[in-house]
């Protein structure tokens, strides 16, 4: 944590007393800190505590005496490379699942794209709400960090679930979520994501129901871990990952040709596109009338961009996808023989929870030489995250080196 600037957030809560130590812990920890408190947690313990122990100002305020600085909200958020919320009130958890701004607290909270790492403390039927449940669960799906409450004695004078953990179990959990693997670092990376387009005329088009969720979370992990990260993605509404190449294509022939290139010199590639199969032979190039109560498309096959990749394959790892409808296991294991991969991982597309568009996912890895290896239901980056993991795992085995760190 040294000469990291963590900008800690107190809401109203009992809670508050104890926060004081978390402060303490990240000065001790050599970080620069400062401190914002929310009306209600400055009734709970005075700002004149935090300022002496953060040694600097603390912000109660848009506007505070002495204060030169016009935009102070703004300020605080950029400086801050984290930002902690302990004890976050259910009020501010419900705030920042909507994106409220009402006070100087939620207002810098809404302005910072630091990580973030909330500690909810509260009475335990707050906890067990429904509504807090559901904002928790949107600020975890937000990317947010979320430390689980410790189950103990309650400010109300019984034993439930909402206490806040110790400051020093809190610092070291923060620490920990801060140290991110670099295991990927000097590799190349290419990811393929969402679905190719085929035009049948100029206004209407072939494809699938992929959003690209998978392909953007295994980019955006990769980058995390270190990579050199190219992404080739057909038509998404997600966001770009910051930090990465990133290529627009929309049908498989464009795709092929940027797959191709970009293969040559890569580590790993992975396809997790789902490439249109087919193309109509002879577009039109006049929007079709809609006379005829029927009408046949003639359609010709793509190429096989994964199968191609396959057969000039060097020392990359090459991993596939199946989107498999029946047999998962039989289809997949046949598509990664067929197409000499070196994993693939096998997603069963009937159900509606996982798969297309949904924002969880549940594989089953499956390798030459290995036991398929089932993953549990998780979200799409967390299931990068252990595919990543088994990537590794799986070059180290075979003598690579674990990053081009060295000279290649
Ligand atoms: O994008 P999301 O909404 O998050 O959904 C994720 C996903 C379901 C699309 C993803 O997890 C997935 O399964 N991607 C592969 C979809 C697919 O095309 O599967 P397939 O079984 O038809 O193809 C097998 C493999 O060959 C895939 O890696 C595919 O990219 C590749 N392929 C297929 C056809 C083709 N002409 N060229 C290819 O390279």
């Amino acid at each position: 944590m040294e000469n990291k600037n963590v900008a800690i957030y107190l809401t109203g809560g009992i809670a508050c007393y104890k926060a004081v130590n978390v402060v303490r812990e990240f000065v001790k920890a050599k970080a620069n800190v400062k401190v914002a408190m929310t009306a209600s947690a400055q009734k709970m313990i005075t700002p004149l505590t935090l300022a002496a122990l953060s040694q600097n100002p603390v912000y109660t305020d848009f506007e505070m005496p002495g204060q030169t600085d016009f935009v102070p909200h703004i300020s605080l958020a950029d400086w801050s490379d984290l930002a902690v919320v302990v004890p976050a009130s259910a009020n501010i958890i419900a705030k920042m699942a909507n994106g409220l701004a009402d006070d100087f607290v939620s207002t810098a909270l809404l302005a910072t794209a630091a990580p973030k790492f909330v500690i909810p403390a509260m009475n335990d039927k707050m906890l067990s709400n429904p509504a807090t449940s559901r904002n928790i669960a949107v600020l975890k799906d937000d990317g947010v960090k979320i430390m689980e409450p410790a189950y103990g004695f309650l400010a109300e004078g019984y034993d439930g679930k909402g206490r806040m953990p110790q400051p020093e179990e809190i610092f070291s959990w923060i620490s920990q979520q801060m140290a991110v693997k670099q295991d990927l670092k000097g590799l190349k990376v290419v990811v393929s994501a969402a679905g190719t387009i085929e035009k049948i005329d100029p206004v209407r088009y072939l494809t699938n129901f992929s959003s690209g969720k998978m392909g953007y979370a295994l980019a955006e992990v990769a980058k995390r871990r270190g990579a050199e990260v190219v992404l080739v993605s057909g038509p998404s509404n997600l966001q770009v990952p910051v930090g990465i190449k990133y290529h627009a294509i929309k049908n498989t022939t464009q795709m092929q040709n940027i797959m191709q290139a970009e293969f040559v010199d890569a580590d790993i590639a992975i396809m997790a596109a789902a490439v249109s199969d087919y193309r109509v032979k002879e577009p039109a190039t006049e929007k079709i009338k809609k006379d005829t109560p029927t009408l046949t498309l003639e359609l010709v096959k793509n190429p096989d961009i994964l199968k191609k990749l396959g057969q000039q394959k060097k020392s990359q790892f090459l991993v596939g996808f199946a989107a498999e409808t029946q047999d998962v296991l039989a289809n997949g294991g046949k598509k990664l023989i067929a197409k000499n991969l070196d994993m693939l991982v096998a997603n069963d597309v009937a159900r509606t929870d996982i798969g297309f568009g949904t924002k969880d996912n549940e594989v089953t890895l499956l390798t030459p030489k290995r036991q398929p290896k089932p993953l549990p239901k998780a979200s799409k980056r967390q299931i990068a995250e252990w595919i990543f993991d088994e990537i590794i795992a799986l070059r180290q085995e075979r003598g690579e080196k674990l990053s081009n760190a060295m000279p290649k």
